[in-house]
């Protein structure tokens, strides 16, 4: 033991391997911090696209396919490597995006794909400064304030999970829901964001009708545009409304991803919902995996979820009426509380994957 003595602090007795273990972990992060800049480049570039179709690829041949500077490829390749992105032979000088690293950096349709949670992360980041001063006074950052890496980041992350559960596993897990959407029923998808979970839905129960609405007006725009594009404008609708004032009535199947602890005022909406849905429908609630407790959600996927939480999640919510800031790791019975107070009496845990909780709520 050591004691480290500085006019400026009270004496400690310090232990410095733990002192040094500390300190690397922290060169580890920054590693990893500044990759997660490198990994928007790299999926910007199209070098992680490049590099899974050319196989083992020097930094000259990635420039030129890339249409780079082969400087900036070199360093980059050495960072992935350095990370385990990529294998390096130093035999051949070359670099390979091993198989399961290219399915997760270039699969949009895979559940494994992460350049949209690095885009939302690097959003974010962009936008600390906002973030740092309403920390100071209290006030929130609303979803609408912060720049289009956000958004879309949010839309690429979320997606190929929806891709891959929404159909497939979530609806399923309701009480006869996918026999009413496949029969026809009205639907609505409230706070949809860019409407990828909205499409979706459209696109495998072709009978039923969707509206979506999100407060965000240029989120709307670009669902809108979506749709479009998926040839389901037929019967998808898209308006830019607030989750506690939403038109319609009889709904039978209201939903919600990824946005009821984004909300100012969840209650309201859930009122609301209360207020539209009918008396044998079904409101599902999807959020991010969490535990009730603190200490159930100190592991990767909950410090991830608190870092989105300290500078997305929460600062949207205090923007807003009400400003509950049920935070990112809300957890089953504060989302339960909050249903139960809005009139509900029904609820329960439905589905689970390591990264969402999906719930069941009724009348
Ligand atoms: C994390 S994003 C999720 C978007 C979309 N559901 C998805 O899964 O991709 C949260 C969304 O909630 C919306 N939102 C937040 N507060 C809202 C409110 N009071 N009424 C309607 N939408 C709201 C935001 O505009 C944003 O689109």
């Amino acid at each position: 033991m050591t004691t480290i003595e500085n006019p400026q602090t009270p004496q400690r007795d310090v232990d410095p391997d733990k002192l040094m273990a500390f300190v690397f972990r922290a060169v580890e992060e920054i590693g990893a911090g500044l990759n997660g800049g490198l990994v928007v480049l790299g999926d910007r570039l199209g070098y992680y696209r490049a590099l899974a179709d050319l196989g083992p690829t020097t930094p000259v041949e990635l420039a030129e396919r890339t249409g780079t500077d082969e400087h900036y490829t070199r360093e980059w390749l050495n960072c992935q490597a350095a990370g385990s992105y990529v294998d390096y032979d130093p035999a051949t000088g070359r670099y390979t995006l091993p198989p399961e690293q290219a399915v997760a950096m270039t699969d949009e349709s895979s559940p494994a794909y992460l350049p949209g949670l690095f885009q939302i992360a690097h959003g974010t980041l962009r936008d600390l400064p906002s973030i740092i001063a309403a920390a100071r006074s209290g006030d929130g950052v609303g979803w609408g304030d912060h720049n289009g890496d956000v958004h879309l980041g949010c839309e690429r992350f979320f997606r190929p999970a929806y891709l891959n559960n929404l159909v497939a596993e979530w609806l399923p897990a309701l009480d006869g829901v996918t026999g009413a959407l496949e029969r026809g029923v009205r639907v609505a998808d409230v706070g949809c964001g860019h409407g990828a979970s909205t499409i979706l839905m459209a696109e495998a129960f072709p009978a039923s009708s969707f509206v979506g609405f999100d407060y965000h007006g240029a989120s709307i725009e670009v669902a809108a545009e979506r749709a479009a594009e998926a040839g389901v404008s037929d019967r998808v609708d898209f308006a830019t409304q607030r989750a506690d004032s939403f038109p319609g009535s009889d709904y039978d199947l209201v939903t919600m991803f990824d946005c009821l602890h984004d909300m100012g005022d969840p209650v309201g909406a859930a009122r609301r919902i209360r207020e539209t849905i009918a008396e044998d429908g079904t409101w599902m609630i999807v959020e991010p995996a969490a535990g009730d407790h603190v200490e159930d959600n100190l592991n990767p996927v909950g410090r991830a979820y608190y870092a989105f939480s300290t500078m997305l999640c929460t600062p949207a919510s205090l923007a807003q009426d009400v400003g509950l800031a049920l935070g990112t790791q809300a957890g089953p019975a504060r989302i339960r509380d909050v249903a139960v107070t809005a009139g509900f009496t029904r609820f329960r845990i439905a589905a689970q994957t390591p990264f969402h909780n999906v719930f069941e709520v009724k009348p």
